[in-house]
């Protein structure tokens, strides 16, 4: 059964110790679905928009680039001390997107890059953004796409699936994929107060340096897969790591290997 707070409590003592190997894992990946989700609400020159769950504030940034009056939140302390060091002139607060620490009617736009699958309260984050936004204020998120498309989880998951144990101690939480279908985003948008639901697909590629690398992020950038992985007895974990690194062979590119990550782009509007 999900306990949301346990699973709250895991995901925020994982994000507070890998900030900078997030960034170094996936900063060159979940930006390049920004721009796409910036348009889809409506950001531009003096929009007040909120990016929650920021991380390392790449969202901000770009929306600070645009002209707009942004404001990150997160809810690990060492993330965003990593987004206040990148980016000097922006505002980012400390604050959970399941209760955020903003008035109603605030914003013109509010974003989530990757975040609403992290959390243990979804729908209630939803609520949260369309709270904050005033009357016709544009809201959109993004989340991987479903394994198959998104082939480092569908490396990473396959492997465990044939080689490992899934059922180890670890807080449970929501499925990690349950809005990368597009009809439950339209769902819990819908539910959430939204209106004009939209999803569509965004291509992003992944480039790691090595065959070896996709085990190395997936264990030591990650929260929820990593948990997965160190709970595995060493042997096992041997196994998964020699899968991974077979399957990755078929991704290589001259230097780089590069995998197709899809994201799922949902927006709506509050009327
Ligand atoms: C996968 S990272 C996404 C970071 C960034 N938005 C990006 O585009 O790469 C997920 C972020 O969500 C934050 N997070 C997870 N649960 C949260 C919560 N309940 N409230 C606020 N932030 C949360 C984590 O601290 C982490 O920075």
């Amino acid at each position: 059964m999900i306990d949301p707070d346990s699973f709250r409590q895991f995901e925020h003592s994982g994000w507070q110790k890998i900030p900078r190997q997030y960034h170094q894992a996936f900063g060159e990946l979940t930006t390049q679905s920004i721009e796409p989700l910036l348009d889809a609400a409506a950001v531009k020159t003096g929009t007040k928009l909120v990016d929650i769950a920021t991380g390392p504030g790449y969202v901000a940034a770009v929306a600070a680039r645009r002209g707009a009056r942004v404001i990150g939140v997160d809810f690990s302390a060492t993330m965003i001390a990593e987004a206040r060091s990148r980016n000097p002139d922006i505002e980012f607060r400390d604050g959970d997107a399941e209760q955020l620490p903003l008035g109603n009617d605030l914003f013109d736009s509010a974003v989530v890059n990757f975040g609403i699958l992290h959390l243990g309260r979804p729908d209630q984050a939803l609520a949260e953004a369309c709270r904050v936004l005033r009357p016709d204020g544009r809201f959109g998120f993004t989340v991987w796409a479903k394994p198959e498309e998104a082939i480092g989880f569908g490396i990473v998951l396959s492997a465990i699936a044939k080689h490992g144990n899934q059922n180890v101690p670890l807080p449970e939480g929501p499925p990690f994929f349950r809005f990368s279908e597009p009809d439950e985003c339209i769902r819990s948008l819908l539910t959430a107060g939204f209106q004009s639901p939209k999803v569509v697909k965004v291509a992003q590629v992944w480039q790691l340096p090595s065959v070896d690398s996709l085990f190395e992020v997936m264990k030591d950038s990650t929260v929820r897969t990593a948990g997965l992985l160190r709970a595995q007895k060493p042997e096992v974990l041997e196994q998964i790591r020699l899968a991974i690194r077979d399957e990755s062979k078929q991704y290589q590119k001259a230097d780089a290997i590069e995998l197709p990550m899809p994201a799922v782009l949902a927006s709506g509007t509050k009327p």
